[in-house]
């Protein structure tokens, strides 16, 4: 990882659970889903994935927890979180008290076929190792292979436009690794398509940005990580990449 996505998904995770549990319960999944998901997102994915209180489910790459912890509290299940950052790690146990395993999405410490069901939302671009990530959620969901991506995608090759540590497929590149993984895309959904998000949703997640900016605007780290997340936002808002979601089978 570069020193921007450290201080991102280490450094201000880390933080991002102290101050949501500072602000109180109601902050812990608005903060904890800062990373990528919207609640319209969620529910459309535990929708399709149809996600019950019977289902284990794998979060690869999981953050702070806030997705995982939105699809326990939406269908009361156990999720799997497994995360390579100890500051996310640490951050997902305090603010949930979920299992989170530290390791990466490419080579899962989890035995074959043992979930019922995979998401990872937000990961991909955030790694190199993208069909050995999308292959490794194959082998550890169960057949028929329940999985799910929220996946930022380039609607050209983004080159020297995309920050550093980032690795943004296209749309055809993304259909070539899903394949290659032995996988088949069943539903494709852009998130321009969903409903906007709640005001209060949004509001406790600015109130979280707000005290973050406050007790660590003048630190490198904070610094670092707002402007690889502002890079990536500003991309989104110029069109040049799209969130798009996926619901995905064993091919
Ligand atoms: C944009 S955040 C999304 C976090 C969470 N999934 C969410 O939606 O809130 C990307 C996450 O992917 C994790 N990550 C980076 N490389 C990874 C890899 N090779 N395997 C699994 N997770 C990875 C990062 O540490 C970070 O927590």
């Amino acid at each position: 990882m570069t020193e921007a996505m450290d201080a991102e998904f280490d450094t201000v995770a880390e933080w991002t659970a102290q101050v949501a549990a500072d602000l109180g319960p109601e902050y812990h999944i608005p903060a904890g889903c800062r990373g990528s998901g919207s609640p319209a997102a969620l529910d459309w994915l535990i929708d399709q994935l149809a996600l019950t209180s019977d289902d284990s489910l794998l979060d690869c790459g999981a953050g702070v927890g806030g997705p995982a912890a939105y699809a326990a509290q939406a269908v009361s299940l156990e999720p799997v979180l497994v995360e390579p950052e100890a500051g996310a790690c640490r951050a997902a146990r305090t603010l949930f008290g979920f299992p989170v395993v530290q390791a990466v999405g490419s080579a899962l410490p989890l035995a074959d076929a043992c979930v019922d069901a995979a998401w990872s939302l937000g990961v991909l671009c955030t790694t190199p190792h993208q069909v050995e990530l999308l292959a490794e959620m194959r082998r550890t969901a169960r057949p028929p292979g329940r999985i799910a991506l929220l996946a930022f995608v380039a609607r050209e090759p983004l080159l020297t436009k995309q920050p550093e540590g980032n690795h943004f497929p296209t749309r055809a590149e993304l259909a070539g690794l899903i394949g290659d993984a032995g996988l088949q895309i069943q539903k494709w959904r852009s998130t321009a398509d969903l409903p906007g998000i709640p005001k209060d949703w949004t509001e406790r997640v600015d109130a979280v940005t707000d005290a973050l900016s406050d007790r660590h605007g003048t630190s490198r780290a904070w610094q670092l990580a707002e402007r690889q997340s502002g890079r990536i936002a500003d991309l989104l808002a110029e069109g040049a990449l799209t969130g798009e979601m996926l619901v995905l089978g064993h091919a």
